[in-house]
């Protein structure tokens, strides 16, 4: 099952807001549509939003009445402009808009067909690498994995998160059908439960062990000695190495540094941005207070309290063990090695 798909002249995708409740699939068709669909979450995760993001310009393209490509693509800059303000922390958003608007630019002298070829091709190629790129990620990052770890992840880095198999969860999905036992710590994941409503289901329809955690209990299982390693997914991760992933990794990858614990990111390399040097330059996204102040209707706090909801943090480079991508695992201070 892919978690978003084209299909025709629409795009389909799970709508992970409702999991583990119901699996159910809503349409877009227009940019319009994906760019809520991104906002109220229903998709999530970097690799995700990329093919989220390059998918609606394969819909405007599609759907364009337009009879001149110049036209078209005012439409397709449009759009983009739209995808652009839904989130700002992942890469892959970004980088998918823009290789898809080079193609479309690459293209614009020709015909309206050709035009609209080209753009749903990309977006298409965009989807079908990721589940490559995470096969080949987790056949890298399995070797990190020992027969009987424990490993710990936080939030969903799983193919939900992406077009399929996933980042993370790739990694031990891999280590898993390496024929090595592997089990699995998840974190509920405040304030919109992506581990404990998200992973914890791929999981268990995959047959991995996994044990819910809440946030606050990573130190306390740590020193127990019951986390052999952990793998998390990235946002953006800057050229220094430093990484922005879902608000608590940060708080993890200290726990994990204190009790001499690997901590290993997982991600593609459309999320490794080199022209963010370091952490400090990424943009934290910053979501709506009641996110924290309610949850399913019941009120979590008085009226009027200052709250202040990150989705992101960013954890330095000298906190993270490697960088897992499908290049190669790196060193966080080397990741130019990955390119070459
Ligand atoms: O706010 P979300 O659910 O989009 O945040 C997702 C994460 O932080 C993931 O860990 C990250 O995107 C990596 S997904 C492979």
């Amino acid at each position: 099952m892919r978690t978003i798909q084209l299909k025709n002249d629409y795009i389909e995708l799970i709508d992970q807001t409702v999991l583990p409740k119901r699996l159910e699939f809503v349409r877009c068709q227009n940019a319009e549509e994906v760019a809520q669909a991104i906002e109220q979450m229903k998709i999530r995760g970097a690799p995700a939003l990329g093919a989220a993001a390059s998918m609606a310009l394969a819909v405007t393209a599609l759907h364009s009445r337009a009879s001149d490509s110049g036209v078209m693509f005012r439409e397709l800059k449009a759009a983009t402009n739209r995808i652009k303000r839904t989130r700002p922390t992942a890469a892959n958003l970004f980088m998918a808009l823009n290789r898809v608007m080079k193609v479309a630019e690459e293209s614009v002298a020709g015909s309206v067909k050709e035009l609209r070829k080209v753009v749903v091709e990309e977006a298409e190629a965009i989807a079908e690498e990721n589940v490559k790129i995470n096969r080949e990620m987790g056949r890298q990052g399995a070797q990190l994995i020992q027969e009987g770890n424990t490993v710990l992840t936080h939030c969903n880095a799983g193919a939900l998160a992406c077009v399929d198999y996933g980042t993370a969860l790739g990694v031990i999905r891999a280590a898993r059908d390496q024929g090595k036992e592997v089990s699995v710590i998840a974190t509920e994941t405040r304030p919109l439960f992506q581990g404990s409503r998200l992973t914890t289901w791929e999981l268990k329809h995959d047959g991995i062990p996994v044990t819910l955690i809440i946030d606050g209990a990573v130190g306390h299982i740590m020193s127990e000695g019951n986390v052999d390693l952990v793998i998390v997914g990235a946002d953006r991760i800057a050229g220094n190495g430093d990484v922005a992933n879902k608000i608590g990794t940060y708080s993890i990858a200290v726990l994990a540094n204190r009790h001499d614990i690997p901590f290993y990111v997982a991600a593609p390399t459309s999320t490794i941005d080199p022209q963010t040097r370091s952490g400090k330059e990424i943009e934290i996204e910053y979501r709506d207070p009641s996110e924290v102040t309610s949850l399913g209707g019941h009120k979590l706090a008085p009226d009027g309290i200052d709250v202040s909801n990150p989705a992101f943090d960013v954890t330095p480079a000298n906190l993270i063990t490697k960088i897992i991508t499908e290049n190669g695992v790196s060193e966080p201070s080397e990741l130019d090695s990955l390119f070459t």
